[in-house]
C-alpha cells in the first residue's frame, strides 16, 4: 500500500511523526512531501530533526504568499507528483492552506483523502484554518477525530458517521513521545526563567497581529505581564514583520526574553515548566491541556472548545486589561490533578493506522463513564452557528 503525506507548516510536522512511525512499522511505503510553506529552519527542518521525520521525498518549495498564491501553488506543483504515483490514500494534517490545496488535488483526480485532526470547528469564518477545514473535511473518505465533539459538527455538516473515526489526539502522541527528552533539555534554564514562574506567550494569528490598534494592546498587556514574571516569547516571523511594520516595538524590560521560534523540544520543555501560556495557537491549547498547566487563548472563539470544558484553556479578547486580569485568575487558580480526555492517550497514530492498514472502525459509541474525569469542569456551553462554544470569554 502507497501512502502519500502532505505537510507545509509547522503544526503539521507533529502531526506526521508518529503516523509516519505507525505506517512503516506496518509495512506501509510512506512517501512525505513537503509544500514549502514554512521554510525557515526553525520553522521546519528543526521539527523534522528532533521528531525523526524522514527527509521529505519531496519539496514543493512554495513559500510565502497570499492565501490564493500560496494554495494555487501547491496545488499546481503537487498534481503531479499524485498523478506519477497513484497512491492508496493522501493524508492531510490540520488547517493550513497546504492541507486545503492538497485535498483539492487528491479528489479532484479521485484518490482517497484522509484527514487527521477532522471536524475542528470555530464558527469563525473570518478565520483561513476554519475555511480549510470545512472544505478538507468535505473532501475527505476518512475523517480522523481529535474528540467527540468533532463528530456533532460534522453530523450537522450532513457528513455520513461510517466516515467518522474517533482515533483520538495525535498531538498528543507526539507530547508524550517527546516529553522525556523535552524535559531532559532543560529550557527553562537554557533561556534564563529557572527557578520562579514564568510566562509563555505565542502570537501570530493575523486577527491579532494584522491590525495595528489590537497588536499594541497584547504587546502592552504582554509588557506588563513580565512586570509580575518572567516572560518568554518566541517571535513568530509574521508577528516581528507586523511589529516593524506598524511602528510598534517588542515588549521591553528585565524579565522579557523574546526569542526566535523555538525547535518543538526547547517549547515543550518551556511549556511543561510554565505557570501560565498566553497563545493565540491551535496546538498550544491542546498541549496545555493535556499538561495541566493553565492556558490563556486570545481569541474569541476557538475550535478546540474541549480544551474549555475539560481542560486548562480560557478564551480572552485582545484587550490589555483583559488580559491581566485573566492571568491573574489563571495563575491562581492552578490545579495539580492533569485533566484527563477521552482518546488523549498517545495511541491515537496507531489507531488511524489501523482504519489505514487493516480496516478497522474506531466508532462514536456511548461516552464511556471514565471519559468523563472526575471534578472536572463541566462548564455550560452554548451554540453558534452549530459549534459548541464556552460560555465565557472573558473581556467580552
Ligand atoms: C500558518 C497556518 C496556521 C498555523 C501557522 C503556524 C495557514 C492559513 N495558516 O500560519 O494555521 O497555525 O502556520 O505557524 O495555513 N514566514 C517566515 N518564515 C517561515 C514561514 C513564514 O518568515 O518559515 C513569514 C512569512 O512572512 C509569511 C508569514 O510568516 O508570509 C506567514 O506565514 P504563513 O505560512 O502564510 O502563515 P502563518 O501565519 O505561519
Amino acid at each position: 500500500m502507497r501512502v502519500l503525506s502532505v505537510v507545509g507548516a509547522r503544526p503539521n510536522f507533529m502531526k506526521l511523526a508518529p503516523v509516519d512511525r505507525e505506517l512503516v512499522k506496518r509495512g506501509v511505503e510512506h512517501v512525505i512531501v513537503h509544500t514549502g510553506q514554512h521554510y525557515d529552519h526553525g520553522m521546519s527542518t528543526a521539527f523534522f530533526e528532533q521528531l525523526w521525520i524522514p527527509t521529505p521525498d519531496f519539496h514543493l518549495g512554495v513559500g510565502s504568499g497570499s492565501h490564493a498564491q500560496q494554495t494555487a501553488a501547491v496545488m499546481q506543483r503537487l498534481e503531479s507528483i499524485v498523478v506519477e504515483l497513484t497512491p492508496d490514500l493522501v493524508l492531510l494534517y490540520g488547517s493550513t492552506n497546504s492541507t486545503l490545496a492538497a485535498a483539492l488535488v487528491a479528489a479532484k483526480l479521485q484518490v482517497r483523502v484522509g484527514h487527521v485532526e477532522a471536524g475542528l470547528r470555530s464558527g469563525d469564518w473570518t478565520s483561513a484554518e476554519e475555511i480549510n477545514d470545512v472544505l478538507t473535511d468535505r473532501l475527505s473518505e476518512l475523517l480522523f477525530l481529535p474528540s467527540r465533539d468533532a463528530a456533532e459538527h460534522l453530523a450537522a455538516e450532513g457528513v455520513p458517521a461510517e466516515r467518522m473515526h474517533f482515533v483520538g489526539n495525535v498531538m498528543i502522541d507526539t507530547l508524550s513521545w517527546a516529553l522525556p527528552q523535552a524535559l531532559a533539555l532543560d529550557a527553562a534554564t537554557r533561556y534564563g526563567v529557572q527557578g520562579a514562574p514564568y510566562a509563555v506567550v505565542t502570537l501570530h494569528q493575523p486577527g491579532n497581529v494584522d491590525d495595528r490598534a489590537v497588536l499594541r494592546e497584547l504587546l502592552d498587556a504582554i509588557e506588563r505581564l513580565g512586570r509580575t514574571l518572567a516572560v518568554v516569547f518566541p517571535v513568530h516571523p509574521r508577528t516581528r514583520q507586523r511589529i516593524r511594520t506598524h511602528g510598534l516595538r517588542l515588549p521591553d524590560g528585565g524579565r522579557m526574553r523574546l526569542l526566535e521560534p523555538l525547535g518543538y523540544l526547547e517549547m515543550l520543555g518551556l511549556v511543561a515548566g510554565a505557570a501560565l501560556v498566553v497563545t493565540d495557537s491551535g496546538g498550544l491549547q491542546d498541549e496545555t491541556s493535556f499538561l495541566g498547566v493553565p492556558c490563556l487563548t486570545v481569541r474569541s472563539s476557538t475550535e478546540r472548545p474541549i480544551t474549555c470544558t475539560h481542560g486548562t484553556n480560557r478564551l480572552v479578547l485582545p484587550k490589555r486589561d483583559a488580559v491581566l486580569a485573566a492571568a491573574e485568575r489563571a495563575l491562581a487558580r492552578r490545579s495539580p490533578a492533569r485533566p484527563v480526555i477521552e482518546r488523549w492517550d498517545g495511541r491515537a497514530a496507531e489507531r488511524i493506522a489501523r482504519v489505514v492498514c487493516e480496516g478497522e472502525r474506531f466508532e462514536l459509541d456511548a461516552p464511556p463513564a471514565a471519559a468523563l474525569p472526575h471534578g472536572s469542569p463541566r462548564r455550560s456551553s452554548r451554540f453558534v452557528a452549530g459549534v459548541r462554544l464556552p460560555r465565557t470569554v472573558d473581556g467580552a
